[in-house]
């Protein structure tokens, strides 16, 4: 199946980077760290003829449904299927020299690597989208949507391995308190008590294992009048247990971090966040490192979504971009 995904500020995030500064270098090197449906990572193959792409996901999945669009352009990217958690790690240089350059695109498998010098490691800028892409959400079978009924599985990782958590691992297994502390926390969802309490005494019957048992749970816990709301009665508590089973958060934080670590003086950060939590954590990031003298920050409100984007993408209604530079 092909990419749906609809890129969100493709533009501004883009621009963002001040590639056109760089056009008389040869080999410029970005990170895209979240690929999804490579709609950034295209367009700037396309519009920089001198630019590179390395391109991280967690999906594994992502780069087989967008990687048609890459045709022709196979050279310039190089797709690693890894969470950007471990940027570090990824770009040590034992690592890089033989496993990731560039040859002819795809998965990246050992071996192989060109001209290109990769001698310092650094990038001229950065991408972080965050969240889902429209293809997990619509079409991954692992139960990001209670529209459909699915596995409550709701790992960004293609095929978990036993040991990863699940949001079936969570809803199961978790006690009352920390359900509802997360439902509350990473859903800001007020009824997060009620629907914890509604979840323990659903599971006694039978375990919890696909979205339509989670959204009747929820539905027979919250009043009546909140669900006639226009938000969906179930939207924040599937946010909370999303970001709890792929720990947003904390691979923001670490992401973030690690990326500024990799990034060239002078190379540029766009970060595209979708909800509230995300946001204060790229904007206290964004601070704490311009207090620092590390950074300084293109814009001071983050750029959101014109109405004409919001029409043609409703997904990008809540999107906040926010992009640095750093300096030293
Ligand atoms: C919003 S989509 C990106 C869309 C892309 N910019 C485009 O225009 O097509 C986010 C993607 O990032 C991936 N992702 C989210 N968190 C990640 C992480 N910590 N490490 C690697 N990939 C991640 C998801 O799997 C998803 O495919």
């Amino acid at each position: 199946m092909r990419s749906v995904h609809k890129t969100v500020l493709l533009n501004e995030t883009i621009d963002g980077l001040n590639l056109s500064s760089l056009d008389k270098k040869d080999n410029v090197l970005i990170l895209d760290a979240t690929f999804g449906g490579g709609g950034h990572s295209i367009e700037i193959l396309k519009r920089y003829p001198n630019v590179k792409i390395i391109a991280l996901d967690q999906d594994k999945g992502a780069w087989e449904k967008a990687k048609d669009k890459f045709k022709g352009l196979e050279k310039r990217i190089s797709f690693i299927n890894k969470n950007f958690r471990d940027i570090d790690q990824i770009f040590q240089k034992e690592n890089l020299k033989d496993s990731y350059a560039f040859t002819q695109g795809g998965i990246r498998t050992g071996n192989q690597h060109d001209a290109l010098n990769l001698s310092n490691y650094l990038f001229d800028g950065i991408i972080f989208d965050l969240g889902l892409s429209s293809d997990q959400l619509e079409n991954s079978g692992r139960g990001f949507s209670f529209m459909k009924n699915e596995p409550l599985l709701m790992t960004m990782k293609e095929n978990p391995l036993p040991e990863d958590l699940t949001a079936m691992d969570i809803i199961n297994g978790w006690s009352e308190k920390s359900l509802a502390d997360i439902i509350y926390g990473y859903g800001e969802e007020r009824f997060s008590r009620r629907i914890a309490k509604a979840i323990i005494e659903a599971r006694k019957l039978n375990s919890i294992e696909n979205t339509e048992d989670l959204v009747k749970v929820i539905s027979d816990s919250v009043p009546a009048s909140y669900r006639r709301q226009r938000l969906h009665f179930a939207t924040r508590t599937f946010q909370a247990l999303r970001i709890a089973v792929n720990d947003e958060l904390g691979v923001l934080e670490k992401g973030l971090e690690a990326g500024l670590r990799v990034l060239k003086k002078g190379g540029r950060i766009s970060v595209i966040s979708f909800h509230s939590l995300e946001d204060r954590i790229v904007k206290r990031f964004f601070k704490d490192k311009k207090d620092k003298e590390e950074v300084i920050l293109i814009n001071k409100k983050p750029i959101i979504a014109n109405e004409e984007e919001i029409i043609n993408n409703p997904r990008s209604r809540s999107s906040k971009l926010r992009i640095l530079e750093k300096i030293i």
